[in-house]
This record gives C-alpha cells, sequence and structure tokens, in this order.
C-alpha cells in the first residue's frame, strides 16, 4: 500500500509518500480501509508518535490519527464491527495513525460515520470534537448559562468548542482576529475579541470557564480573567498549579483519549445539525508534506486518500 512515513524527528520535512507493507487485523482489532484523513500538525514533536505505550522506540511511524473509511477485515474478538461498516474515529497516538491506504483501529476508537459528512468531512471531526467535548464535559463542567472564554477560537478544536459551548446554552466569549469574527458569530459566538488589538483580560472578567488553545502568555494572562472557583483548561501547554492556587481557580490539562460513545454523540449532534465540521484545505495523500507544512486559517486540513470516483 501507499503511506506516509515519518522518517526522522523534526518538522514536515521529514514526512515520504512511499511504499509501506499492507498491516493485518489482529485480535480484538479491525482493517479500515482509509477514505481521509485529519492533519494533527503537532503530532509530528509528540514523545508517543517516536514510542510504544511501553516506551519501545517506533520505526517509520505513519502520522494523521483522525480517520474515515470502511471496515475491511475484522479480527477476532470484535463484536461490534463488521466488514462494510462505515466509519469514522481518532485511533491513539502511540499507534500509526491513517495517513495510508489501510490502517489498523481497536473497537473502542470508531463509530458509525455521520449520516450527513462525506468521508473527507467525517475525518475533520474526531481529535477536534473530542478534545472540545473531554474538555468541557469531563473536565470543566460546562453548563448553560455560565460564561466560557476561547482562545484560539478558529481553529481546528476552536470551531467545535464555539458550537459546543452554544449547543449547552453558555455564554460564548472567543478570541480571534478580525477576518474570523463574521464566521465565528455564525457558529454561535456571543462575543468576539480580536486578540490583535486588544488584550482580553482588559475586556473579561469573572468568566467560569477558560478553553486554551494558545498557550504562551495568552495562558498566562487568562487566570485573571476568571472568577474564584473557575476551571482553566489548556490543551496547548500545562498550565501552572501553584498560579491556579494564587488566583483560586481550579487548572486542568490533559490529552484527548479516543471514545467511541463520545463520538456516537457527536455524530447525533452534526447529524441534528446543531454542530458541524469547518474544513480549511484538502490534500492528496501524496501531497501530506504540504498539508504539515501549510498554517490553519480556519478549521482542520485533511488529506483525501481515495478519490471520489474511486471510492
Ligand atoms: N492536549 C490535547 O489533547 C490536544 C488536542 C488537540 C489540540 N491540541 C493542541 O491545541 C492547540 C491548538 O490546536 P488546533 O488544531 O485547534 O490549532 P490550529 O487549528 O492550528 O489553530 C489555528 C488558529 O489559532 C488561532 N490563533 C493563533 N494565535 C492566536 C492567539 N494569540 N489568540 C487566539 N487565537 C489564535 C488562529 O486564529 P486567527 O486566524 O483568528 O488568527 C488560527 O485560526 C495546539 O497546540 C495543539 O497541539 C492539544
Amino acid at each position: 500500500m501507499k503511506a506516509i512515513h515519518i522518517h526522522g524527528r523534526g518538522g514536515p520535512e521529514h514526512l515520504v509518500y512511499e511504499d509501506a507493507p499492507q498491516p493485518r487485523s489482529g485480535p480484538g482489532a479491525v482493517l479500515v480501509r482509509v477514505q481521509a484523513a485529519g492533519v494533527i500538525a503537532p503530532e509530528l514533536t509528540w514523545e508517543e508518535t517516536y514510542q510504544t505505550r511501553a516506551g519501545a522506540p517506533r520505526s517509520l511511524p505513519i502520522p494523521g490519527h483522525d480517520i474515515s473509511g470502511v471496515v475491511v477485515e475484522v479480527g477476532s474478538d470484535v463484536a461490534n464491527l463488521a466488514v462494510g461498516d462505515e466509519v469514522y474515529g481518532l485511533i491513539a497516538f502511540e499507534r500509526d495513525g491513517a495517513a495510508a491506504e489501510y490502517a489498523i483501529a481497536l473497537p473502542g476508537e470508531l463509530a458509525p460515520r455521520p449520516r450527513t459528512l462525506d468521508y473527507v468531512q467525517a475525518a475533520a471531526v474526531p481529535l477536534t470534537a473530542l478534545t472540545a467535548w473531554q474538555a468541557f464535559f469531563d473536565h470543566a463542567e460546562l453548563k448553560a448559562g455560565q460564561k466560557v472564554l476561547i482562545h484560539g477560537a478558529a481553529g481546528g478544536v476552536g470551531v467545535f468548542a464555539v458550537q459546543l459551548a452554544h449547543w449547552v446554552g453558555a455564554n460564548v466569549i472567543a478570541t480571534a482576529s478580525a477576518r474570523n469574527h463574521d464566521f465565528l458569530r455564525e457558529l454561535g459566538a456571543d462575543e468576539i475579541i480580536d486578540y490583535t488589538t486588544t488584550r482580553f483580560e482588559q475586556v473579561v472578567r469573572d468568566v467560569d470557564v477558560v478553553l486554551d488553545m494558545v498557550g504562551g502568555d495568552t495562558l498566562e494572562r487568562s487566570y485573571g480573567a476568571l472568577k474564584k472557583g473557575g476551571v482553566l483548561v489548556s490543551v496547548a501547554m500545562p498550565p501552572s498549579p501553584e498560579k491556579a492556587k494564587e488566583h483560586g481557580v481550579r487548572s486542568v490539562w490533559f490529552i484527548v483519549e479516543p471514545n467511541r460513545d463520545q463520538l456516537i454523540q457527536i455524530s447525533e449532534l452534526i447529524d441534528g445539525g446543531q454542530i458541524r465540521p469547518i474544513i480549511d484545505t484538502v490534500f492528496p495523500l501524496s501531497q501530506a508534506r504540504q498539508a504539515y507544512e501549510q498554517r490553519v486559517k480556519r478549521g482542520k486540513i485533511v488529506l483525501r486518500v481515495v478519490d471520489q470516483g474511486e471510492a
């Protein structure tokens, strides 16, 4: 099969489109004919990409852990999937991803593809939507009527964060550059701050939850925007527990995990028209290097593995 291999640590210059052995589904796993894979540019710097869960080095890892495709082989001990199932999901980071014609996934990583999305749109969902879901509902317990500040709102995670916070009935304040303001209003943001001209902590006070996708100085200045007892969740970099204590807030850092049940709930919201993926650009698999080099302007970059004509 054709696949993208990571030939060395660093950046997209180490990505190579080449032949790879086709994997086979072992016990408890399925083989998926990949239709599309989501680009997760930072994964090229993550430890998990270069070693197994047990700590052994991985040679020539395959990136792209967002997957959409069709199950073509089912290993023993798999009860809830069958050959021909159309699926999407998030493959754990310490195993090979989906930037390839075939990929191995575990049943707990996959859910039926949303009815209303094609494969490319479906591959834009899992990592970003699950990150926003887990941030709000597993870690921050966001509720209707609360005020939430979302940094990096126009990015991959941000577009789902804005829509999910709006869906749950929160008051949504988003940071983005001016060209994304109308777009974010359409997604459900109530107030938008242009981070290039305004210091958000001077105009936003007493929020219940901050969700930070930016890190650095943005994370540092976020403590002051929270009310006492509020929650600062960052997925960009770990917040300081000492600083959180000083400000009387709770801080959370987590790494998103595959979750079939949450994906099923996300599919229901997509098929019900409450939330939708935003595609930045689509590249063919052979141009993965360009796809990983491109800076996101809005939403998610996706690799198309099978041409629609072939599907
Ligand atoms: N821990 C985890 O499990 C986890 C999971 C997913 C992602 N992440 C991390 O989360 C971060 C975001 O990922 P992503 O894929 O959502 O990002 P992304 O799509 O690359 O984000 C790009 C967006 O960031 C916005 N942006 C840049 N600087 C900003 C600032 N100072 N204030 C507000 N917005 C700013 C830009 O908005 P404008 O165009 O409006 O300027 C752009 O649209 C990355 O660091 C990623 O590694 C972590």
